[in-house]
């Protein structure tokens, strides 16, 4: 229960604190697609948590008479950032009662371009979360909560709460991973064999522009979806059998069980009142030569999707220089200005 983040242990608040950590971005596999209550999820989901793809963020905090922040992207001032930001203090102000002794002066970037449509809003707030937790356990004298830090970022945005941690994260209750919670995000690396071990994850930038679709306001749609029912229940056995697929390094398996989540997620969309596709065409045909390519070479890549049109293509290291040709012979035309980012299994949240 959230009670158990509950600050109990004795604070000395401190005139001045500081502190820097990093938190990467993560890409899920099995789908989190509707949510209820306090950012509670409808089903459980899991991620390979990514490397290069993270958000540095820097804080200071000093002691005052009311609470109050400033942020800056890079030094310079980032007023949009502002409401996420309130929202994210306020909710998680009964957890952390001495934020409201405090003025934060937070200063943030991301390592991979902001107009990239990569979402930033997991990254971002991992890293404030574990910023946070870094100066709850300089006021305790305590040690460094990761749970807690990731049911802190989940209040901020639900995938947040699976980027504190490496290389494979369980988010929500399920029957069958011991320990899962709706919380925050556990750690399931163990699972992994070693046939995914610095998995390969290149990120194709179809569309680099705004999401057309928040995804609030896109879990919301999830409410009264005539297929929301079954959906759910599909993502916890699609979480039983890919679980045993990265256990096994079982690659056929995880990659039907991946590409069928992605194609999932864009058909609640695509059924939802009102309803949108957010695949462009050049997604489509991405997804049709990774295909091509899988059946005539063997190489066991596939894709994943977010909510939006980029085509993540997960494959194995050893595998990394011929799908660099793949790539770079034929899917960089299918992106804007040919850009793409290339990433891999990474470890989580770090202090810099
Ligand atoms: C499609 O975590 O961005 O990427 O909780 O409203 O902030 P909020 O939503 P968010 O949703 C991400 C949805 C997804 C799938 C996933 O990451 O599991």
């Amino acid at each position: 229960m959230a009670q158990q983040f509950h600050l109990t242990a004795d604070i000395q608040l401190a005139d001045k604190l500081k502190t820097k950590w990093q938190a990467p971005s993560n890409i899920a596999l099995v789908k989190y697609w509707g949510k209820h209550g306090m950012q509670l999820p409808a089903n459980p989901s899991i991620s390979f948590t990514l490397n290069n793809c993270h958000t540095e963020t820097s804080i200071k905090a000093t002691l005052a008479d009311q609470h109050g922040f400033h942020i800056s992207y890079e030094g310079e001032p980032k007023p949009s950032f502002e409401p996420k930001i309130a929202e994210f203090f306020e909710r998680i102000t009964p957890y952390c009662p001495w934020i409201k002794n405090y003025k934060f002066e937070i200063d943030t970037l991301n390592t991979f371009p902001h107009s990239s449509g990569i979402a930033s809003s997991a990254s971002s707030m991992a890293a404030m979360a574990s910023c946070l937790m870094d100066f709850e356990q300089q006021l305790t004298g305590g040690k460094h909560d990761k749970a807690k830090a990731s049911f802190l970022a989940r209040l901020g945005s639900g995938s947040a709460c699976r980027s504190l941690d490496g290389q494979l994260v369980v988010w929500g209750e399920h029957e069958q991973t011991p320990d899962s919670s709706n919380l925050y995000g556990v750690n399931v690396e163990n699972l992994l064999h070693e046939n995914f071990e610095n998995y390969r994850d290149t990120i194709l930038l179809v569309d680099k522009g705004e999401k057309t679709v928040s995804s609030t306001v896109g879990h919301e749609l999830m409410n009264g979806h005539a297929f929301a029912k079954a959906r759910f229940h599909q993502a916890h056995d699609n979480l039983t059998s890919i679980k045993k697929a990265l256990k096994d390094g079982d690659y056929d398996s995880f990659i039907k069980i991946t590409e069928s989540e992605a194609l999932t997620l864009h058909s609640m969309m695509m059924t939802s009142h009102p309803y949108f596709i957010l695949m462009k065409p050049n997604t489509l045909s991405i997804i049709e030569e990774i295909w091509a390519y899988r059946k005539e070479t063997g190489v066991p890549v596939c894709f994943t999707l977010d909510a939006g049109a980029n085509v993540h293509m997960l494959y194995p290291d050893e595998y990394a220089d011929q799908v660099d040709e793949l790539i770079k012979s034929k899917l960089a035309s299918y992106c804007q200005k040919e850009h793409y980012i290339c990433d891999q299994l990474g470890h989580g949240a770090s202090r810099l």
